[in-house]
This record gives structure tokens, sequence and C-alpha cells, in this order.
């Protein structure tokens, strides 16, 4: 018989502890303890994984090269790596309304036109909204198997008995195993479930993706261990209310990760973008404003040209307002101070936004003097040259720091029209006759002078 018992798990990283604990010990999350009920471990199912593979050396290893199945939806496949690996688990998380549910049927679809059989559990919604997507998506197929379930048995039974060559499970959250006594969506039932898939991807060879909401505090939900289980994280990125949605590597044991593939939802599903920039800079190229510049930021193997807009006016308030919007306020405070030191721009008493444009976070230094050159040219009124890109870090005594990818960049702005771009005077180029004027600079000041921004 199994002894039934209770223990109080973190429902943020999965800490388990005899009893009920205020802050947790290993995550410092606060008030996230639920108590959850477990089978004795002496009682635990083991996976039935057949032991076929003894320990042997490097040289006795035979290579079978992965083969991937590639979705067709080419923004998705660059993400994956080249496509899905054939057995692995995939995670593909993000805020609810994102659109997860949608690139998997879309990609679902698209595999079955090439002759694969799927299997869709809809664990969230019913057969007849799945229908009502797939119709408005175009999605059409004899080899898409809807399967409305919650109970993770009867998904592994079907799963087994039909071997489809994909499995989405949408979500993880909403599946339980009758194993273990707590709710579904809880770490415990989350992580065993995720760890049969794992067994069940790995034993029958059979690729999975599964969704994973993800909580406000921006954790992929239920513990960050889901994302150590599976071999593959993808994160879905993008505010709800625009349309470009970004498809991020996070985690890839079959390629590389930090690549990006850029989508925008429409009226029929996601849509792939196949030049971002270009899309980026749609409405730059109509209003040209104080305050606005051009930076190209480099995600993954991919440099992008996004327009970085500052505002910087005389604060109403006690203590100035900083606001950043897709980059990191840190970041742009340090970018102030190096400012107020190093140039003089005397910005105490002054409110200070600074906005992103295109819903996309750039997350690396070489944003910094685009930045920095928004906030100096809305302080004084002035229009960027809407001609010069810029790249380029910023240190603590306003030198310019040298960034990677140099050639990639400048490539990329002169392939969008650009006739000049600022870049670091550390940086060497590799790639020479070249038709865009390539300014370099030391030191934020001859950013200004040479751009022509008085
Ligand atoms: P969905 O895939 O259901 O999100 P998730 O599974 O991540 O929760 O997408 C939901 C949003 O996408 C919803 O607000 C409606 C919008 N949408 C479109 O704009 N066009 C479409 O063709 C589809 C299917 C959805
Ligand atoms: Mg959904």
């Amino acid at each position: 018989m199994a002894k039934v018992k209770s223990k109080y798990v973190c429902q943020n990283c999965g800490y388990e502890s005899a009893g009920y604990l205020g802050k947790c010990p290993d995550c410092g999350s606060w008030s996230s303890f639920v108590e959850e009920l477990s089978e004795n471990s002496s009682d635990k199912i083991v996976l039935n994984i057949p032991d076929n593979t003894p320990p042997m050396t490097l040289s006795e290893i035979e290579m079978n090269s992965e083969i991937r199945v590639k979705t067709n939806i080419s923004e998705f496949d660059r993400v994956l790596g080249g496509g899905i690996v054939q057995g692995s688990l995939v995670l593909i998380a993000g805020d609810p309304g994102i659109g997860k549910s949608t690139i998997l049927l879309q990609a679902g679809g698209a595999l079955c036109n090439d002759g694969k059989t799927i299997l869709y559990v809809s664990a969230e919604e019913s057969a007849g909204q799945v229908k009502l997507r797939a119709e408005r998506l175009g999605v059409k197929s004899d080899h898409l198997y809807i399967y409305p379930q919650t109970n993770f048995e009867l998904i592994r039974k079907h799963i087994e008995e039909m071997k489809p060559d994909l499995v989405i499970v949408d979500s993880i959250q909403a599946i339980y195993t009758n194993t273990i006594q707590s709710s579904a969506g809880s770490v415990s039932q989350i992580r065993e479930c995720c760890n049969s898939l794992m067994g069940i991807a790995k034993t029958n060879n059979i690729s999975i993706i599964v969704i994973g909401h993800v909580t406000k505090e921006g954790n992929i939900a239920g513990p960050k261990v889901l994302e150590h289980m599976v071999d593959t994280v993808i994160q879905f990125e993008g505010d709800k209310y625009k349309s470009y949605r970004i498809l991020r590597s996070v985690k890839n044991r079959f390629g590389n990760t930090s690549e990006v593939g850029i989508f925008e939802m429409g009226a029929k599903g996601l849509v792939e973008i196949v030049n971002p920039s270009q899309a980026f800079l749609k409405e730059y190229n109509q209003t040209q404003t104080p305050g606005s510049t051009i930076i190209v930021t480099n995600e993954g193997t991919r440099p992008l040209l996004v327009e970085v807009q500052a505002l910087v006016g005389a604060t109403p308030y006690p203590a100035p307002r900083r606001v950043a919007n897709g980059v990191d306020l840190s970041r742009v405070l340090q970018i102030l101070a190096v400012l107020e030191k190093r140039i003089g721009l005397n910005l105490s008493k002054q409110d200070v936004y600074v906005n992103v444009i295109g819903g996309i976070d750039v997350n690396e230094p070489a944003g910094d003097l685009g930045i920095a050159l928004a906030i100096i040219t809305c302080v004084r009124d002035v229009v960027f040259d809407p001609q010069t890109a810029i790249v380029g870090e910023i240190g603590l005594s306003g030198e310019i720091r040298g960034v990677n990818h140099i050639d990639k960049r400048i490539t990329e702005a002169e392939k969008l029209g650009f006739k000049k771009i600022i870049i670091p005077e550390a940086n060497e180029i590799q790639e020479k006759n070249k038709k865009i004027e390539v300014i370099k600079v030391k030191r934020i000041i001859e950013a200004i002078t040479k751009a022509g921004g008085k």
C-alpha cells in the first residue's frame, strides 16, 4: 500500500520541505510554498526504460547524425537550430495569449502536408475550439489528430499506440498524472509529467513539443526545473498588444542559443517576417523627430536595425523619473550617469524615457551609444541624421568600446540603405569595399560632432 505523505513545495523552484516555510531558502521567493501530497518514494513508479546502453568509450560510440524534421516555417526552424530533432523534448514558453497554440497548430499543419502524423493534445481547449482556430489558420489535414485530454496516462496510451512523428502538448500546466495526488499545474505534477514525456520521447524516438505558460515574474511557470529537464527551451516574446512576436531559443542541446525568429500576428495567424530590420524601420522613415536614433543590435546570429526613442523633459515630480522600455533600466541609468559626468549634461531635474520600437528587447551594450545620442539629441532638440546607424558600447569614462560581429552589423545597415554608420574606433573591419561610410569614434563627444548632431 502506498503511504501518502504531505510535503511543502516551493512553486517557483521546486524546493521541498517537511513543514511550511515563509521564504524559500533556495530561490528566495516569499509565500511560494504549497502543501502537496506525495506517495512514499519507495513506491514510486519507475520508468520502464530498457537498459540497452552499457557504459562505453568515446571511440565505441557510433555517430548517427541527428535526424531533423523541418516544419517549413523557416523562422521556427531557424530557432530550433534547423528543425526539430527526432526524439527531442522542446518547451515553448510565453505569456498567455502571445500565440503559442497558434504557432504550433501552424507548424503541425505544415508538417502534416509533408506526410507526417501529428498528435495535438489539447488540454486547455475543446476539440471544437481547436478546429475553429485551424479553420482560421487554413490548417487542414487527415494526419493531424486533435486529442482533448488532461490525463497523462491516457495521453501516454495514445502516443504509444499511435506512434506519431510529433506530439504537441498544449499545455504542460493543464495535464495531470494519477501517480501524484496534487492538483494539475503544481510543481510536482509538472515535473512528473515532463519527466515521463522525456522518457516517452527518448524510448520511442518521438519528438514532443510542450507548451508552458510564464509566471508574472517571467519564470517559466511551475518550476525552473522544467527548463533543466527539456532539450530545448524556446521563449515566445513580444507585446501581446502589438503585432510583432519574437521566438528566442534560450537553451538548445542541438543548436545555437539566443537565435531569434520574428513573426507578425495577423488575421490568419503568425506570418514570418523575412526582413525584420525593414519592418522595424517602417515608421521611422516617415516620422523624423528629435530624440530618435537607429542602432544595430545583434540577436543570435542576426543583426537587426531598430529605432530607439528618448524623451527628456523637466520633471513635475520631487524625484525625476527614469523609464526604460525594451532596454535594461540599469543600463540606461549608467548611460545617464556617464552623460552627466563626462559631457556635462544636467539631467538631475529631468524625466528621461527611453523606448525601443517594435517590441524587441535590446539586451546588449552595443546599443549604448545609440541610446546616448537619442537622449542628447532630444535634450538639444535636434534631429539626428536619419541616414546614420549607430553601434558602440559606452564605458564609464565616456570611451566607446568595441562590439562583436561588427562586419555583419555594417553589412545590414548598408543593405537597408544607410549612408553612414558610427562604430567604435577599436573595431577592426575585415570586409573592406563597403559603400556605406564608416565613421570611427573613441568618445561620445566625437560621435556627436562627427555625425552632425550639433
Ligand atoms: P494563442 O495561440 O491562443 O495564444 P496562447 O496559446 O499563447 O495563449 O493566440 C491568442 C491570440 O492570438 C489571441 O489574442 C487572438 C490572436 N490571434 C490572431 O490575432 N490571429 C489568429 O489567426 C489567431 C489564431 C489568433
Ligand atoms: Mg493556448
